[in-house]
């Protein structure tokens, strides 16, 4: 419940709010359980509140314990597959007096009445709206579709690599695997050797448009936990990896050991860091509302509101300002954001090369990426509806400018 409490009503991403409300579990099992209760929980918020208020004869009120207390009874007997009497044992403890018997009697109600859940879940209402305004009706639809299956486990590979033979799976983009079923990484075939990383298959396209390094000199910034920074390394860039979290940078270099992979790793605030000298290539996976990633991190359709929207977005503008000065005359800067908010992406990008006259779009081709990526102006977009035969992507934005 305090995981619940500390995304919808703190504000806090699930992630963090983990590192502390998970801290009297000892059991990895246990904490990874409150974890998928709690994902679950936010990605069928919508649904099971409908279900309560069609229980009860006064509405609760948003932040009254039965409700908090019945959300996770109700995920836990109708999407994660626990016995209904198990279900509502493990949060009556959690209520007393009034509300303990009204969440009893709201749970026995639903579970006489065979209650289910929408086979396809139903988004918060003012994301839908959000998302409907920019990008249509159907793109809410197909968020919603992929809401209801996991996200996929794709993996990237360095040139010659290849999946081993016991994986199962497909490519969707050259040097990509996703697998047919998720499992645990760390049992994966070649995961000792480190020929391959986990990345999303669109989180490896902002890298992807930087081409081979041949040697070249590139920055990395916000670079943690380093998926970019290896595909770059790999592309025989010499690379920078910046990144402002100790904690990110420790997995992002236990990532470059194990995949024996070079990069010089440095821990600054890009705001106040800067490069000796000019540089060949520069990506900024900038820090965003993260929305493209609402089916891994299903906090974000509740906690990210138009406020993070503007303010991330001028935080992106002001790293792209200072970012474009490291430049040499002929280079290029990618940048990217797992975002489905065109505040952030599409706006930026405007708005830098609006304020840069040295700098153009460099369009990305409809042959560059295989004709699978959608281009729009020269820019990619991925939204819900892209590659989700294939099970999805997620959400992104990217553009490539060449500095004059
Ligand atoms: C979208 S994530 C980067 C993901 C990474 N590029 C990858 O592929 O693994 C954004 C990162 O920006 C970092 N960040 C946020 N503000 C920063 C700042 N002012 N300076 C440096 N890094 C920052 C965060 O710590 C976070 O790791």
């Amino acid at each position: 419940m305090s995981l619940l409490d500390a995304v919808l009503r703190k504000g806090l991403p699930l992630e963090a709010a983990l590192a502390t409300a998970t801290r009297g579990l000892d059991r990895p099992d246990d904490r990874a359980f409150a974890h998928a209760i709690a994902a679950e929980t936010l990605r069928r918020l919508t649904d099971l509140d409908d279900l309560i208020d069609g229980a009860t004869a006064k509405r609760l009120p948003d932040d009254a314990k039965a409700r908090f207390a019945l959300r996770i009874a109700l995920v836990q007997a109708l999407a994660l597959g626990t016995p209904a009497h198990a279900a509502i044992a493990t949060v009556l403890p959690l209520l007393d007096g009034g509300p303990r018997r009204l969440a009893h009697g709201v749970f026995g109600t639903l579970m006489r009445r065979e209650a289910r859940l929408r086979e396809i879940p139903t988004l918060p209402p003012a994301v839908a709206e959000r998302w409907e305004r920019a990008w249509g009706a159907d793109v809410v639809e197909a968020a919603q579709r992929l809401l209801a299956v996991p996200a996929p486990l794709d993996l990237s590979f360095a040139p010659g690599g290849e999946p081993a033979s016991d994986m199962e799976g497909f490519s969707l983009l050259p040097g990509h695997f996703r697998l047919a079923a998720r499992t645990a990484v760390a049992g994966l075939t070649g995961f000792g050797e480190g020929g391959w990383w986990v990345q999303d298959v669109a989180a490896s396209i902002p890298a992807r448009l930087l081409g081979e390094g041949g040697g070249r000199l590139a920055l990395d910034l916000c670079a943690a936990p380093g998926g970019k920074t290896m595909q770059l390394a790999a592309a025989d860039f010499r690379v920078t990896a910046i990144d402002s979290s100790e904690s990110r940078l420790a997995r992002l270099s236990d990532n470059l050991a194990r995949t024996g992979l070079v990069a010089e790793v440095v821990a600054a605030d890009v705001m106040k860091w800067k490069p000796a000298a000019p540089v060949d290539a520069i990506l900024l996976d900038a820090p965003c509302t993260a929305t493209g990633i609402y089916r891994r991190h299903p906090d974000v359709l509740h906690r990210v509101r138009e406020r993070a929207i503007v303010e991330l977005a001028e935080t992106q503008q002001k790293m792209l300002g200072r970012a474009a000065t490291w430049l040499k005359p002929g280079g290029t800067l990618v940048y990217s954001v797992c975002s489905l908010e065109p505040g952030e992406g599409e706006t930026v990008a405007d708005a830098f090369l609006a304020a840069h006259p040295d700098y153009a779009l460099d369009p990305v081709g409809e042959g560059e990426l295989g004709g699978k990526v959608p281009i729009v102006n020269g820019r990619v977009r991925l939204l819900p509806g892209t590659f989700a035969e294939a099970g999805g992507a997620d959400g992104f934005f990217i553009a490539r400018f060449r500095r004059h």
